[in-house]
């Protein structure tokens, strides 16, 4: 199991200018201010650093930053998570996308947060992803994209992997049949991680869908049983953020999607069956996002046709 992460070992005590203001928390903030400075330990893996006293203190999810942003060509959600409560704020995209990215590099910068990772759940077919961007405009971001995509990024992922921000974590969960390299990511499983836990499936399950099976190595066999050993095996209370929506559906729940998802709560032949007779057209933008994506969204930036950037 890797684990990664990328902040440096400074011992530095935690002060009142770590917090931000609790509007811009999520789950029951708890202010920094009231803890007395405690130092950071470093653990035995070399890249990860875990504030332990202030974990064990804290006993909630009052670190988590988190915003959901949307870019409308493309229906696509971008997701940002932070830990607020360490001394640099590390921070992290999920699905940025190349027209957004703007907008989510100034966002990261008035909430004083550090952007670590530039992270996709797949090689998208309907958009140019933002993590080539990214790079160019905050060097030191790492891009982050699964092994199985046969994509290139900085780091390459699998199933089990744990990427760490501060003391909060994402579990990595393999879940193919959109594309071939599909991933969830899930907030930690621990007392000081989020609670309910939060599940970013990308295309794999959206709110009463699911992605399509139909190119770029997708299975509905493959899906169906990613779907419900990867994510419908998760507690019933845990947060559904997709990477699209098409009808305004911002969250939904794992026991939610169980109850209602049209397609996924059929058996397996009644799910293959509705797959194959989707009769959807050719995606408009595969072409070009499709290729753009497997090299982190840098290639021909600038000879990118004008037709590229509609939907
Ligand atoms: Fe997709």
């Amino acid at each position: 199991m890797l684990r990664i992460g990328v902040l440096r070992f400074v011992a530095l005590p935690r002060s009142s200018s770590s917090s931000s203001s609790s509007s811009s928390l999520l789950f029951n903030p708890i202010s920094p201010k009231s803890l007395p400075p405690t130092p950071v330990i470093r653990t035995k893996l070399v890249s990860r650093y875990r504030t332990m006293a202030y974990t064990a203190s804290s006993g909630s999810s009052s670190k988590l930053l988190f915003r959901q942003l949307f870019e409308k060509e493309s229906s696509t959600y971008t997701y940002l998570l932070a830990d607020v409560s360490h001394p640099y704020k590390p921070a992290l995209l999920i699905d940025p996308v190349d027209k957004t990215v703007d907008r989510d590099i100034s966002l990261v910068k008035e909430l004083g947060l550090k952007l670590i990772y530039a992270m996709n759940t797949h090689v998208h077919a309907d958009h140019v992803t933002g993590t080539g961007l990214i790079k160019t405009k905050l060097p030191g971001v790492k891009s982050v994209i699964s092994k199985a995509s046969k994509s290139k990024a900085d780091l390459l992922i699998e199933a089990g992997d744990q990427i760490y921000f501060g003391d909060l974590f994402l579990e990595v969960r393999a879940t193919p049949g959109h594309t071939l390299g599909c991933l969830t990511y899930v907030t930690g499983d621990g007392p000081d991680q989020p609670q309910p836990r939060m599940a970013f499936t990308g295309d794999a399950l959206l709110i009463r869908g699911c992605g399509r099976t139909d190119f770029q190595g997708g299975s509905s066999h493959q899906l169906y049983n990613s779907v419900h050993s990867q994510i419908f095996t998760l507690p019933k209370d845990t947060f559904i953020y997709p990477a699209h929506d098409y009808k305004g559906f911002t969250v939904s729940t794992v026991g939610e999607e169980m109850l209602y998802n049209p397609r996924l709560t059929k058996d397996e032949e009644g799910f293959k069956s509705i797959m194959e007779n989707l009769k959807l057209s050719y995606p408009k933008m595969i072409d070009i996002a499709v290729p753009a994506n497997m090299v982190c969204g840098l290639q021909d930036l600038s000879e990118r046709p004008a037709e590229s950037v509609a939907k």
